[in-house]
């Protein structure tokens, strides 16, 4: 590790002590020309190269149009399951867990929802989860099993379609943390499992970690909800040089949380600050500023930490402003993966590399750089990120039923044969089997 380890921290020793050795201020000069260069051959890429081709594994899908490649039914449930929540704490509309509201706004609108449910390729039951907060504003999930089961024990009550195959025809959207384990510390969550009567459905999801308990390896997984007006209005000019070389606002640490720390990041958080918090390369603060969106759009690289879930917003802000995303959270399963070839268009940085994250980043060439963000400044890669209202073609709207579609047809086995059953109602934690609401299961 040499200088670059954590011992070193480079932050107070080694960045702002440039001037202490021989050593460190070469350190220090070699910076300023890496960043000088940088800036120079990298400011302006968006404006004057033409755009680049996506491709994910599934092929050149992005602008794929949705319609009339499947149908959707949705199930009418009582308000008592979507949009009482509302009217009772409408900030769930503004939270990153908003696609749960806006998805079951889009659909009923889509040309891809059939009222008749004997034409369904898929059936969609809007149950708002997420929409369950705190004084604070804050989504609690811990009542979410309890909701979800009794809206599946409504709909497999009211219509046959649930026993016809126990949900493997359905989707639901299971924005929180951890998705349908329905816990936001990771531990609880992996203890908790996927809500059992979620096993055979098809899960529209936020958290995307490869061999994790709380991710099928069939879920749509989907970018956080970020304002689209409110990035859109704060676009500057794709030729504004590229000044700041590694950005990141957030928290490094969550004491209220997690007091003995970490847990919360599992500690990359924690050793992004330790080992840069004085380097020059790295302009980073838990001091969220007025002019973030703008200062995104002036860096390089951005940073986006695992949280106390792997994904974060900065994914998607970190696309719309043209700032390579820094992903710093292991076997990240990210949005659209079979269409985005994350892989070219992000840097990734193992967590336990943390402490060498300079180098890793100083040591990218310039063309690599510049291939990231070309692949960046393609529109379809912006508007994949976005749930924009009205929703627009390649939107993520868009990508989730391409994403639907692409799993048609249904292999027939999915038609249970009489007598035949996988689900088990009484499976779970004891408190998650108690009736919900008014309601008697
Ligand atoms: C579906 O199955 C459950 C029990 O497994 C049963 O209570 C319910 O009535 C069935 N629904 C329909 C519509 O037949
Ligand atoms: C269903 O789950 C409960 C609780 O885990 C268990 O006691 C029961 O045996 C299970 N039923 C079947 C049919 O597997």
């Amino acid at each position: 590790m040499g200088s670059f380890g954590p011992s070193c921290s480079l932050g107070r020793e080694c960045g702002s002590a440039g001037l202490k050795g021989p050593r460190l201020w070469n350190y220090g000069f070699w910076v300023g020309v890496l960043v000088l260069v940088l800036v120079c051959l990298v400011g302006g890429a968006d404006s004057e190269v033409g755009h680049q081709r996506i491709s994910g594994s599934a092929g050149d899908v992005l602008e794929d149009n949705p319609v009339g490649r499947l149908k959707v039914f949705i199930y009418d449930l009582p308000s008592k399951y979507n949009t009482d929540w509302l009217k009772k704490d409408p900030r769930c509309l503004t939270h990153m867990f908003a696609v749960e509201e806006y998805l079951h706004d889009f659909l009923v609108e889509s040309p891809v929802r059939t009222l008749n449910p004997e034409d369904a390729d898929w059936f969609y039951a809007p149950v708002y989860t997420t929409c369950d907060l705190t004084p604070n504003g804050l989504p609690l999930p811990f009542k979410s099993p309890r909701v979800m089961r009794s809206a599946i024990s409504y709909i497999s009550s009211h219509w046959p379609y649930w026993n016809r195959t126990e949900g493997a025809d359905h989707f639901f959207v299971v924005p929180h943390d951890f998705a349908a384990c329905f816990h936001y510390q990771e531990e609880k969550a992996i203890e908790r499992g996927i809500l059992p009567l979620l096993k055979r459905a098809t899960l529209v999801q936020t958290f995307g970690q490869n061999h994790h308990v709380c991710l099928k390896e069939d879920s749509i997984v989907i970018p956080p909800y970020a304002p689209p007006e409110r990035m859109q209005t704060r676009l500057t000019p794709p030729s504004t040089p590229r000044s700041i070389f590694a950005y990141f606002r957030g928290l490094f640490y969550d004491t209220g949380n997690d007091p003995e720390g970490g847990y919360y990041a599992r500690g990359a958080r924690a050793a992004i600050w330790e080992n840069f918090k004085d380097n020059p390369l790295f302009d980073i603060s838990t001091n969220h500023p007025g002019t973030y969106y703008e200062d995104m759009q002036r860096a390089i690289f951005c940073l986006c930490p695992l949280g106390w879930a792997p994904w974060s917003p900065r994914l998607v802000e970190g696309v719309i402003f043209g700032c390579i995303p820094v992903i710093i959270a292991d076997d990240i399963v990210l949005p659209f993966a079979d269409a985005i070839p994350w892989e070219k268009i992000g840097v990734f940085v193992a967590e336990k590399d943390v402490p060498v994250l300079d180098r890793i980043l100083s040591t990218i060439s310039p063309e690599d750089v510049l291939e990231k963000q070309r692949l960046l400044a393609n529109p379809a890669m912006k508007q994949a990120m976005l749930f924009p209202r009205p929703a627009q073609p390649g939107d993520a709207f868009h990508q989730i039923l391409n994403g639907l579609a692409r799993k048609l047809p249904h292999d027939p086995s999915i038609f249970l044969k009489p007598g035949q059953s996988f689900l088990n109602w009484t499976e779970g934690p004891l408190g998650d089997l108690k009736p919900w609401g008014k309601d008697s299961l």
